[in-house]
């Protein structure tokens, strides 16, 4: 404790010293989200990074994320704590595999979730989240065909919302794969009054996603919700209700607790862990800020090109 509370002491003194920083995805360790300044999804973060006046960042994360946080801040010095932390759904595709995918299907709007690369997202027209996915597919004009990747259920979902025929690339999350329907159907018998919360990536998804769409009831009490992590903190908040199953990362639990002291939650499967994203630990937060390592900067013309599918984004959804 000793070790920890020193550790802490001297992130603070250097993060002040050099006008840092730090930010930390909802999936993080707890001590690393108690020593950040703000925790978020993975595009809030950015967001938040945007809007401060600091000359560095600290980006607890994946390494997409410290990216995308480059793309917003080209101005701002981004550090990842570890930079093997990555992320196995945005390696599903890289560039060379999308411009392949683009000449086979020429004339098709390419519309790419945030976890991937700055050079996927430089590639593609749009980029978009979990929680506004449907809403940039809707916003295509019809006549057009839509490439949409990685993830291969939140793809599945946005076609059958939308009705629009897209091509959709085979790519998962590991993490949020293994969450199956047996694990939820499990859970909500052992807990039939919680409401179930499931982030769109999970493997259960698309036949869960499908249920609600047509309408049918998908746990005992009828209450389920797809929605991005900080979609998660914001309804739970908010919701009269008391207890819930969340279907995403662990480290999820986290943060919505520590919010809500007084409502229970139950993670839908107990090993469902990032080890990307505990790979980043306080002692590595400090080495970093120590060292200034490890610097992730996006080239300024991928960064430029990848910018335009944010900004496109959020002209859709603002
Ligand atoms: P959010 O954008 O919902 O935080 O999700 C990021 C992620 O990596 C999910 O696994
Ligand atoms: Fe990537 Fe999955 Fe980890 Fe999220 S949980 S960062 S999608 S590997």
């Amino acid at each position: 404790m000793k070790d920890r509370n020193r550790i802490e002491e001297e992130i603070k003194r250097l993060k002040k010293q050099k006008n840092a920083v730090i930010l930390a995805h909802n999936y993080q360790l707890p001590e690393v989200q108690d020593i950040a300044d703000f925790t978020g999804d993975s595009l809030s973060l950015s967001q938040e990074a945007a809007k401060t006046q600091a000359d560095m960042i600290v980006f607890c994360g994946v390494h997409f994320m410290a990216e995308t946080a480059s793309i917003i801040s080209p101005d701002k010095k981004v550090l990842i704590p570890d930079e093997k932390a990555g992320c196995s759904l945005a390696d599903t595709i890289n560039a060379e595999q999308l411009k392949k995918w683009k000449e086979e299907n020429p004339d098709s709007v390419v519309v790419s979730y945030v976890n991937t690369t700055a050079e996927v997202k430089a590639l593609s027209d749009y980029c978009c989240t979990s929680a506004n996915a449907v809403q940039i597919v809707n916003s295509v004009p019809v006549e057009k065909g839509i490439l949409f990747l990685p993830d291969m259920f939140l793809g599945a979902y946005v076609a059958k919302v939308t009705g629009r025929k897209i091509h959709i690339w085979p790519g998962e999350c590991h993490v949020h794969a293994g969450i199956r329907k047996q694990d939820l159907d499990e859970m909500q018998n052992s807990h039939p009054d919680a409401e179930m919360i499931i982030h769109p990536e999970c493997g259960c998804t698309t036949n869960l996603m499908y249920q609600a769409t047509n309408g049918s009831s998908i746990n005992g009490n009828g209450h389920v919700k797809f929605l991005s992590t900080g979609g998660m903190i914001k309804h739970v908040k908010e919701s009269p209700l008391r207890e819930f199953i969340i279907a995403t990362e662990t480290g999820m639990l986290y943060p919505l607790r520590k919010g809500n002291p007084d409502k229970i939650f139950h993670p839908a499967r107990e090993n469902a862990v990032c080890k990307y994203m505990k790979m980043i630990t306080l002692s590595k937060v400090l080495r970093s800020l120590e060292e200034d390592i490890f610097e992730v900067r996006v080239p300024i013309h991928t960064a430029l090109k990848a910018k335009r599918s944010i900004d496109r984004m959020l002209e859709v959804t603002n």
